[in-house]
């Protein structure tokens, strides 16, 4: 086990930088989530982590040693793939045993780990199959097996999921968590799924265009991100944010007047007040509406979904991009083609400088 550091970690293909810098802790026995637009550099961090992409410039230590340049089998990290790979005219045994065998294991000795981590993995009774007799779930276990028995510093995985159906999912995502609990393992995690990052991670790092936009616990980016992409990236459905602009700026209070919300003025707690007639964006966050909020709108209905125990109502006014989602509890639900009263509370407004996209605090 071991904690795992990237230092200013750049990756070019020829002239095209991908990775700008990088500086990311993960503390030892974390789990840690990677998560951003397609094309920002997930994977290549990863790869680059796994020493499967060479590193361009910065260092990475795993436990303290320096890896930066190491040989991928001697850096202590195992990667589970989105796709599995495993060898189709191997049994589970041999697609677990293989990585031990190639590392001059003795026969006992692989036996002793595969079977302890079959056991983990609840595969004891498929040792003897080949891989196109298994189902996905089984397929991904035997893949996460394989990394299990080498016993890693590290662990990284790339979408592992994405390849499963819906049910499947939950039931892996539920399994994975609790393998990170029993091996007490650092792991470093893709996905591209809310849900996952949300649940499974100590700590989200969110990435854009090569660079962190931020990171931190999964409730610290979800109640306090730093700027409007964390923002609108982090919670599903997303949070809503409002063209606005400072009407009033008080010692410690903006009052902020927000267009769509009929000119609704909403004061903004805040230690920074930016000056009068700044352009700022107001978010709000679906289930910050509820029906006894102190400030009051009304919003045309378009759409809504209803999920049963919960539902969404969508409202867009003419010329809007996005529409304002409300998310909604209990029996008394509009209809589409109505006009809904919302509420909120001014406290639950973030702020946020149009032209920087940095968070007001
Ligand atoms: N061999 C390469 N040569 C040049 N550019 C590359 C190469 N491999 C990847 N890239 C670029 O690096 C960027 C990051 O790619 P990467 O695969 O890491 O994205 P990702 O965040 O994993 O995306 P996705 O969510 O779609 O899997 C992309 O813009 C991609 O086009
Ligand atoms: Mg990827």
């Amino acid at each position: 086990m071991a904690e795992l550091a990237l230092q200013d970690v750049i990756k070019r293909y020829g002239a095209t930088q991908v990775v700008h810098g990088v500086d990311l802790t993960v503390e030892d026995g974390d789990f840690c989530v990677f998560v951003g637009p397609s094309g920002c550099g997930k994977s290549t961090l990863l790869r680059m982590i796994a020493g499967l992409e060479e590193t361009t410039e910065g260092r990475m230590t795993i436990g303290g040693r320096d890896v930066t340049h190491a040989d991928p089998a001697k850096r202590g990290v195992a990667m589970v793939f989105q796709t599995y790979a495993l060898y189709p005219h191997m049994t589970v045994r041999e697609n677990m045993s293989f990585g031990l065998k190639i590392g001059g294991a003795d026969k006992d000795e692989i036996k002793r780990k595969v079977d302890a981590a079959a056991q983990i993995l609840k595969l004891e009774d498929y040792m003897d199959r080949k891989p196109k007799a298994l189902s996905g779930g089984q397929r991904q276990r035997v893949a996460i097996g394989r990394a299990i028995v080498r016993q890693p510093d590290v662990f990284l995985f790339d979408e592992p999921l994405s390849n499963l159906d819906a049910e499947l999912r939950v039931e892996m995502r539920v399994e994975i968590t609790k393998l990170h609990k029993k091996l007490g393992a650092t792991m470093v995690y893709v996905t591209h799924d809310q849900v996952e990052a949300m649940t499974m991670a100590d700590k989200i790092v969110v990435l854009r265009d090569g660079r962190i936009e931020q990171a931190g616990a999964p409730v610290t980016l979800y109640e306090d991100p730093d700027n409007l992409f964390v923002a609108g990236f982090i919670g599903s459905p997303r949070m809503n944010l409002f063209d606005a602009t400072v009407t009033k700026a008080e010692a410690g209070v903006a009052h902020v007047t927000v267009p769509r919300l009929g000119d609704l003025v909403v004061p903004v707690a805040l230690n920074d007040v930016p000056r009068d007639g700044q352009a700022v964006k107001l978010g709000l966050r679906p289930e910050h509406f509820n029906s006894d909020g102190e400030l009051r709108a009304n919003l045309n209905i378009d759409v809504v979904e209803n999920l049963g125990g919960v539902s969404y109502a969508y409202s867009s006014q003419d010329g809007d991009t996005h529409p304002v989602i409300v998310e909604l509890r209990g029996k008394s639900r509009p209809e589409a083609g109505g006009v809904l009263t919302v509420g909120f509370d001014a406290s639950s407004a973030l702020l946020f400088d149009a032209k920087t996209e940095q968070r007001i605090r």
